[in-house]
């Protein structure tokens, strides 16, 4: 089996979370694997990763592929905001570092059934899982003002009133190819480069998989999970997830969280985690040029105390 999804920014990966022979990882977005194969590598000849994915299907796909490490890959079935259970369940107390590479992969943008893509009409999906409710059901169901509000607030999309109110009169729909017809029909058409769909689908992808949320809980859940001077380290893929991570690492660094208007501290805050590197860090030129879905990657790392 050829893999198609080429993993973003390994080299750094492995980099910051400071891979070591004999470490215990998590890798909490597994996908293909392209990562974890990278951290078992470095972590050799006996270091192992706890891979999860809320994809059945990137699960088989990382399955096949780490195959050959035997029991120094466990891969499952899960969701990465549940990662202190699923340690648990898989025997690790703590580890020494976690991955999140947020959002989806190649295979699932390019796969048949995902329904993440305008560039291909099928039903309209958009679930890494495949339980709980699609994007169909929302679009087909929830309040206008619902459907604008999901649109504006994690499509960042202007004109989300007139999108939601096309949406609306043109109920029911099915199909990804018909959603991102209304769209440019509301819209007018290109926007440079970009689909006028573009942001609409980026926006209920985040909301049909709850992603900013599970985001939130997965950080935190990442504290309990890490040794002291383990290391986390997130790659996300658009500014709202990106604004997220750096909120909380500041936060979680931070040794007043005091609102600035008070003279004196009185939160009695502890700082959680320090930071590795306070920059950002991104793709080099040569990674964009090879694989230009790496263009928009962004990787912030912290150290647990
Ligand atoms: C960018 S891909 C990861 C690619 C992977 N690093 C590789 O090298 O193949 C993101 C993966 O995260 C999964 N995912 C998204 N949200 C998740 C969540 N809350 N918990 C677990 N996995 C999640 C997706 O199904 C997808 O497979």
């Amino acid at each position: 089996m050829g893999f198609h999804h080429i993993p973003v920014l390994v080299t750094e990966t492995v980099e910051w979370l400071s891979v070591r022979p004999g470490g215990v990882y998590v890798d909490g977005t597994v996908g293909e694997g392209g990562h974890s194969a990278a951290i078992l590598a470095a972590s050799g000849p006996d270091g192992a990763i706890l891979g999860i994915d809320r994809d059945p299907r990137s699960v088989d796909a990382a399955r096949l592929r780490l195959a050959d490490y035997g029991a120094r890959a466990q891969i499952v079935h899960g969701n990465y905001a549940e990662m202190s259970d699923l340690a648990r369940q898989a025997g690790i107390e703590r580890v020494d570092g976690i991955l999140l590479d947020l959002g989806f992969s190649s295979r699932q943008v390019d796969a048949v059934g995902y329904g993440f893509s305008f560039q291909r009409d099928e039903p309209l999906d958009m679930r890494y899982d495949t339980v709980g409710s699609t994007a169909a059901d929302f679009v087909n169901h929830a309040d206008e003002r619902d459907v604008a509000d999901v649109i504006y607030r994690y499509g960042e999309e202007r004109r989300s009133r007139a999108v939601a109110r096309a949406i609306v009169a043109a109920r029911p729909i099915t199909t990804t190819g018909g959603l991102a017809s209304v769209i440019a029909r509301a819209l007018g058409g290109r926007r440079g480069s970009r689909h006028p769909a573009t942001r609409t689908f980026q926006a209920l992808r985040i909301a049909v998989n709850e992603e900013l949320m599970h985001l939130q809980a997965g950080l935190d859940a990442a504290l309990a999970v890490l040794k002291p001077g383990g290391r986390l380290v997130v790659i996300s893929y658009h500014s709202l997830e990106d604004r997220l991570v750096k909120s909380w690492m500041d936060r979680e660094a931070a040794r007043c969280i005091c609102p600035p208007e008070l003279p004196v501290c009185a939160c009695d805050h502890e700082p959680s985690v320090r930071f590795v590197r306070r920059r950002v860090v991104r793709p080099s030129a040569a990674e964009t040029d090879n694989n230009p879905r790496s263009r928009s990657a962004r990787l912030r790392a912290v150290e647990r105390i």
